[in-house]
């Protein structure tokens, strides 16, 4: 019997409007683009200003632009799993209401976080349930509100991070295309590193907390780069030594957009050229879970059914792994 395999079907992706430049960054706090650009690689960034408006608004935004372009019946998609750093509430699941609002009426939903590689370990929680046969159609968003836990004094990482979504429909494939081997990791030493300290069960929200700052992004950039530099190139590595890939059979790098320096690191180690790597932090900053699936949003019209495409994540926790797939259509 033929192997089902799991594949990315469609793509969609939505940034708010709203760009926040390295010079606007300049007026805000001691910083300048120059030190922004050499050192991350981001030119500007966008920021969600529509009021009360959550994780949410965008991953619904990113979803109907996939509906829409694909002509999926919603009612027809099993699962919904929305991978977010940043959910429009704590314990309701962001990904119920996404469903709901999308016309999802028949399938299930929740939420998944694992910091920036929430959208790589989505994917392979999606090809699983497809691979299984339980289900056909899973929608899998990656969606974050950044400038909802980013203290706009902080230079160490206002100059950072920027909100987005993309959304991607993984289906049943009997050609052999779609996910075809994955490396998941995670190590909890690394959670001291990149945080938020309060709003959690540890410390929950008090006067306190909001005085001393506590619900914002905490972190320690310099130890953060040398873990994400190194394990991003070593899993992506070895994923194209356990496939049998050299260089020139990669076709593209899809690599988390955290850091310019740390995809060029990554990138050298596979050997891959410049020009196979997907690039985005300089308009969209570091969107978190989004990064990936807006690269494949931003490339679709490149990709060609067949392409050999190694993902590669790094975040908090620390979590991180690589994904080699390939890829299922030609665009229109
Ligand atoms: O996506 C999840 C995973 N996250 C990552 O992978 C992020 C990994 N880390 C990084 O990308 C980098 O560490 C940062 C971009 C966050 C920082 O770059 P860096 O080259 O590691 O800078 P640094 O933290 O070592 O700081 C160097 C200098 C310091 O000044 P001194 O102590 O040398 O005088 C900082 O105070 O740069 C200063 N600095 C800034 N200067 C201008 C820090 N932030 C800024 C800023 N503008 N925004």
């Amino acid at each position: 019997m033929k192997k089902t395999t799991a594949a990315i079907t469609a793509v969609g992706g939505y940034v708010p409007d709203f760009v926040l430049s390295n010079k606007v960054l300049e007026t805000m706090v001691d910083t300048n683009d120059e030190w922004i650009t050499t050192r991350t690689g981001i030119k500007e960034r966008r920021i969600l200003k529509k009021e009360n408006a959550g994780t949410s608004y965008l991953a619904i935004k990113a979803a109907e632009d996939l509906i829409q372009k694909s002509g999926v019946d919603p009612s027809e998609i099993d699962f919904v799993l929305v991978a977010t750093a940043t959910p429009d509430l704590p314990v309701a699941s962001t990904a119920a209401y996404v469903a709901s609002e999308i016309g999802a009426v028949n399938a299930f939903a929740y939420d998944l976080q694992a910091a920036c590689s929430s959208f790589l370990y989505g994917m392979s929680t999606a090809a699983s349930y497809i691979e299984s046969g339980r289900y056909k159609k899973v929608l899998v968003i990656g969606a974050d509100k950044m400038s909802s836990i980013i203290d706009y004094t902080d230079r160490t990482t206002c100059i950072i991070f920027g909100d987005g979504a993309g959304a991607v429909l993984f289906e049943p494939n009997e050609e052999g295309l779609g996910l075809q081997d994955e490396y998941l990791r995670s190590d909890g030493v690394g959670r001291q590193f990149l945080k938020i300290d309060a709003g959690g069960s540890i410390l929950p929200a008090s006067e306190e907390t909001v005085k001393n700052k506590q619900h914002y992004v905490y972190q320690d950039g310099k130890s953060v780069f040398k873990f994400a530099v190194s394990n991003m190139a070593d899993v992506s590595a070895l994923i194209m030594e356990r496939n049998n890939l050299s260089h020139e059979d990669v076709h593209w790098l899809v690599p988390h957009q955290a850091n310019k320096r740390i995809i060029d690191a990554t990138a050298n180690r596979m050997g891959v050229e410049p020009e196979k790597v997907m690039i985005n932090i300089d308009r969209y900053g570091n969107t978190t879970s989004a990064t990936l699936p807006l690269l494949l949003f931003d490339y679709e019209k490149q990709l060609k059914k067949g392409d050999n495409l190694i993902f590669a994540a790094f975040g908090g926790g620390f979590t991180w792994g690589s994904i080699y797939l390939k890829w299922a259509y030609n665009s229109k």
